[in-house]
């Protein structure tokens, strides 16, 4: 894979629709480095992201996360997990635009990605409550805001409800050797 060619892809998507789990496997699979946002943003800060919403509020951490993002373009990663609020601001939103990568929108039904959310024994540390709502309806009411977003920005959709991320991952392999840039 010369330079040229080294797809990047980038995972957007909401909580619980397994950008983390199918960047790490993508990643690999690929033979490129992978990138996940939130570890970034928890490694330079050196506490948990409910730690930086607790302490220094959502403001902040979104800072944050607009720095981790541009520092993340900057970089060789191959593959890139966001977070499901980095599509909230334009200037990231034009970051991302503006990137060569294929954007990958991750979506799943309300209720499963609830489900996960859940079930991720990380939740509890890090995943801080984004609305006072109870977590199936905030989800659903996070998604509204967002779509409109995470489609604008989507160069490819997978719906992850019945997928595994090892099935999430095969479909991107296919998409990306469409794309001609590997071979399946
Ligand atoms: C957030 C999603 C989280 C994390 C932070 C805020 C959001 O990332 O960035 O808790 O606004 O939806 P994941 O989507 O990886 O859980």
């Amino acid at each position: 894979m010369n330079a040229q060619h080294q797809p990047r892809v980038i995972l957007l998507g909401p909580r619980g629709s397994g950008k983390t789990a199918v960047g790490e496997l993508l990643a690999r699979r690929l033979g490129v480095s992978f990138l996940d946002l939130d570890g970034e943003i928890e490694r330079k800060a050196g506490i948990s992201i409910a730690e930086i919403f607790d302490g220094l509020g959502e403001g902040t951490f979104r800072e944050m996360e607009s720095d981790a993002l541009r520092a993340a373009l900057r970089s060789d990663a191959g593959v890139i997990a966001t977070g499901g609020g980095v599509v909230l601001r334009e200037p990231n939103r034009e970051l991302l635009r503006s990137d060569r990568a294929m954007r990958v929108l991750l979506g799943a039904d309300p209720a499963i990605l609830w489900h996960r959310v859940d079930a991720d024994p990380r939740s509890r540390h890090s995943r801080p409550a984004l609305t006072r709502m109870s977590g199936e309806q905030e989800i659903r009411h996070l998604l509204e805001v967002r779509m409109p977003f995470y489609l604008e920005l989507a160069t490819h959709q997978i719906d992850t409800t019945a997928r595994s991320p090892a099935e999430v991952v095969e479909e991107l392999m296919h998409i990306i050797a469409h794309n001609g840039l590997v071979h399946a």
